[in-house]
């Protein structure tokens, strides 16, 4: 862990965009910072800052393992990977649920869905869900894409994201069942909030002071 700087998980996709704009608007930013780069550390000397670019479901790990000080993700996602992280601070943007939908004209009853297959990218959170409500699943883990499953017969159901609906809407899938709300959150790895206090807790501070006004 190099002590001078912060390291910054971002994940590439819908989160990095808003991310790169509200950490500049508090002055954490580097020249060349891009989803598009194919660059993946992009440092700031001056700040002593580091930006690292990840796939989105690599941020958690990132932090965790301290080689990012500090990330920003969905929950959802962190939710998923079970990493022992410190969540700072929510960030309200990224709204999204996580939801159970099949197709349109299948039942609409969870309880039917009993013993079938549910596609997902998040399986671990899905079978929490389902092992509440006594179900016994078949788990097909993807990656991507996920409303396409039902349509070829990969799957009876899927657990994933929607956003705006459209995905669902335009593949013939109806929501059965919410499973949670997510919006992105500031995560920290533990040992570099100790050691790192007054960067990271500076930078919540500076957060917070925006999201007031
Ligand atoms: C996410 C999610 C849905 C879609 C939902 O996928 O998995 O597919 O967005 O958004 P909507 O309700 O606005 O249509 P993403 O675009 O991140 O790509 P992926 O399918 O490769 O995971």
């Amino acid at each position: 862990m190099d002590r001078n700087f912060l390291t910054v998980a971002l994940p590439k996709g819908k989160l990095f965009g808003l991310s790169a704009d509200l950490l500049g608007s508090v002055g954490f930013s580097a020249d060349g910072l891009s989803e598009k780069s194919r660059k993946l550390i992009i440092t700031n000397d001056e700040a002593r800052l580091k930006f690292i670019i990840t796939k989105t479901a690599d941020v958690p790990t990132y932090v965790e393992y301290g080689a990012a000080d500090i990330g920003i993700i969905g929950k959802d996602v962190i939710d998923e990977a079970g990493k022992d992280v410190y969540e700072l601070f929510d960030l309200g943007f990224g709204a999204c649920r996580l939801m159970m939908a099949v197709p349109a004209d299948k039942s609409s009853r969870l309880e039917d869905y009993d013993n079938t297959r549910v596609a997902t990218k998040f399986p671990h959170i899905a079978e929490k869900f389902f092992a509440a409500h006594g179900m016994q699943m078949e788990y097909i883990k993807l990656n991507g894409s996920i409303e396409l499953a039902p349509g070829v017969g990969l799957s009876e159901s899927i657990v994933d994201i929607v956003e705006t609906g459209t995905s669902l809407r335009q593949n013939n899938l109806v929501e059965v069942v919410t499973i949670m709300h997510a919006t992105a959150r500031l995560i920290a790895n533990r040992v570099s909030y100790k050691l790192k206090f007054d960067r990271i807790n500076g930078l919540v501070t500076a957060l917070e002071k925006i999201y007031r006004s």
